[in-house]
């Protein structure tokens, strides 16, 4: 007797029929792509890290969009980058805030674009952390309730905006129970929360901290940001996260923490989503530039193996790309 799996690729027309059993497929609707807002006007300047990623006025965004919408992409992520920054990042719940204007300048000519804020204060502090500073004993830290409080007046600045989906990003504790009742109380029950609910320290974001200027001017994130030796920890963070009302949960990075992405969709069984962040974008750009790599084989390789750990949605930087390959 042969065994199946050598018929399935000895056979005549063997590609075909591997194509037809394949466990796992991408589709244009598994990717979510992140856009850099930025303020002014015509402004679409190239972040280095990230070739092929670009700083944007809203104007141009809509451009950007308008593309991505007919490469069959139905989702972004939008990130700001405000004209100021100050010590609580009010730019954040600013009806004239940058991602205010995004928002409402993408539902107006693009609507069936599916709209996703992160929901975030590092790009917009002075100070590059993810809320309110405040001290204790001395020391600098995040002061949790303050910061709670300007999460929720974001969320609803946002969800008047037009916004269709948010995306806490801070991994500040009881944020995703706060979003949801100031979105409850605010008339926007029907809004959903994506959480980054397993968001691990990670020398991955380097490239999007050059790209968002939001790099901590002191200290780092591990107070708030998962150490990356622990496993355990994210399925307790991503379970207190869908007590807390998240109806999508993410975990970030992806390439080191695919099993993370399988414990996870495992564990809950709810929508999960990827974050393939800007570290891993900027590794392959860069090896495909010096011709070690082929780019759209190593793309398609990657984005299929989160997939196959589980991941219903990828936000990635590549999706464009990947349109147009599929
Ligand atoms: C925080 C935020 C970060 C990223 C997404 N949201 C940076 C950080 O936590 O330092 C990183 C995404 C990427 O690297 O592509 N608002």
């Amino acid at each position: 007797m042969s065994y199946p799996e050598h018929r399935l690729s000895r056979l005549r027309g063997a590609a075909v029929l591997r194509e037809m059993v394949a466990e796992h497929r991408l589709s244009v609707s598994d990717f979510i792509q992140p856009l850099f807002i930025h303020y002014g006007e015509n402004v679409r300047s190239e972040i280095a890290s990230m070739p092929g990623q670009f700083r944007l006025s809203v104007e141009q965004a809509i451009e950007t969009v308008k593309k991505l919408c007919d490469a069959g992409i139905k989702a972004v992520l939008l990130f700001g980058l405000p004209e100021k920054k100050d010590a609580e990042g009010s730019d954040t719940w600013s009806d004239q805030g940058i991602i205010q204007q995004a928002v409402r300048a993408i539902k107006q000519t693009v609507p069936k674009m599916l709209v996703i804020t992160d929901v975030c204060f590092c790009e917009y502090t002075e100070h590059g952390h993810c809320g309110i500073i405040g001290e204790r004993n001395g020391q600098k830290v995040l002061d949790h309730d303050a910061t709670l409080n300007n999460l929720a007046l974001q969320v609803i600045s946002h969800a008047k905006a037009g916004a269709d989906m948010v995306a806490p990003s801070g991994m500040i504790d009881g944020m995703v129970g706060a979003i949801r009742e100031a979105l409850d109380q605010s008339g926007f029950s029907h809004l959903p929360v994506m959480a980054y609910s397993a968001k691990y320290a990670s020398a991955f974001y380097g490239p999007f901290r050059e790209a968002a200027d939001g790099a901590p001017q002191f200290g780092d994130r591990r107070t708030y940001q998962m150490d990356v030796a622990n496993s355990d920890e994210a399925i307790r963070e991503t379970s207190l996260d869908i007590g807390e009302g998240a109806d999508i949960v993410m975990v970030k990075p992806g390439l080191a923490f695919l099993d993370i992405v399988r414990r996870v969709k495992e564990s809950f069984g709810l929508p999960t989503a990827v974050y393939n962040v800007s570290g891993e974008y900027a590794m392959v750009k860069a090896a495909a530039e010096k011709g070690w790599l082929s780019e759209k084989e190593t793309v398609l390789e990657i984005l299929t193996g989160m997939k196959r750990a589980g991941a219903d949605l990828i936000i990635t930087y590549h999706a464009a790309d990947v349109a147009r390959w599929l």
